[in-house]
């Protein structure tokens, strides 16, 4: 049985909750997951002190973990310099102070999980480019046969037509794309909104609302994902915050069955 648990839109800076965060990471502490995805929007305007403290915290999980930056991690106006830096060097602070590389991937004995960089320094929503498209071909061919495939954005490719339509572009081509590639889950994030979905090509979708942001909206408090993979089912669990309790608990969850590793059997 694999565990992961999945993180999204921390938003250090303005609205931050650091209760949350404490409670999280003592989550976190105690169920020592096999992996740790956070799903971008670390920071609320990639301003320095906030990469740090994203830093600072990011530190104290236990790994492993696979990290992709949101379109908060970039930074921005109104200052000439954050312009400046968003046009020529838009990742150099995610770079230095969340992890070296914007795409990433990991493998264990049940695990494949590629994630890519979804944001660009112009273009609202989810987009990638050709060599982003060619990395993850190329990690996903190298993944042994059997072991569950998940990819990672930080932008949506299901809205359920509840949330603005600032996905990713094209959805029903990348989920085809994704289906032939034998993904059988999607993370994502920024729309802070917890969701858990089939898609008509039978992907699992997985969206984590904010984690620890102040930033909460549609309705939905704080919450993050917690995913339990076996040989035969996925569940997906939405952990969201209680605030009688004052901890994250069990809010829904939603127990798929494997269809990838019913067809390889
Ligand atoms: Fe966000
Ligand atoms: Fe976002």
């Amino acid at each position: 049985m694999t565990i992961l648990f999945h993180l999204s839109d921390l938003h250090f800076g303005p609205k931050f909750n650091a209760h949350l965060s404490e409670l999280i990471l003592q989550d976190v502490c105690a169920a020592k997951p096999d992996l740790t995805i956070l799903s971008g929007d670390f920071t609320m305007r990639a301003r320095v002190e906030e990469h740090a403290q994203a830093r600072a915290y990011i530190e104290k999980l236990p790994p492993p973990l696979l990290t992709i930056p949101g379109n908060h991690d970039q930074p921005l106006a109104p200052h000439f310099g954050a312009l400046w830096e968003r046009a020529t060097t838009p990742w150099a602070r995610y770079e230095k102070y969340i992890h070296a590389t914007v795409n990433a991937s990991f493998a264990s004995a049940e695990l494949f999980v590629v994630g890519v960089n979804s944001n660009h320094r112009i273009i609202p929503g989810g987009i990638w480019s050709s060599s982003q498209r060619q990395f993850v071909e190329q990690e996903f061919a190298r993944a042994p046969q059997g072991v569950c495939k998940i990819f990672v954005t930080h932008h949506h490719l299901d809205w359920g037509g509840k949330y603005r339509p600032f996905g990713v572009w094209f959805p029903a081509a990348q989920l085809n794309w994704l289906k032939g590639l034998g993904v059988e889950l999607i993370l994502n994030g920024h729309t802070h909104a917890p969701l858990t979905a089939q898609t008509a090509q039978g992907i699992i979708i997985a969206q984590a609302g904010t984690a620890m942001s102040g930033r909460v909206r549609h309705g939905h408090g704080n919450a993050y994902n917690r995913i339990v993979i076996d040989a035969q089912t996925l569940t997906i669990q939405i952990m969201g915050y209680d605030a009688r309790a004052d901890r994250f608990t069990r809010r829904a969850e939603k127990i798929f069955t494997r269809q990838a590793n019913e067809e390889q059997r």
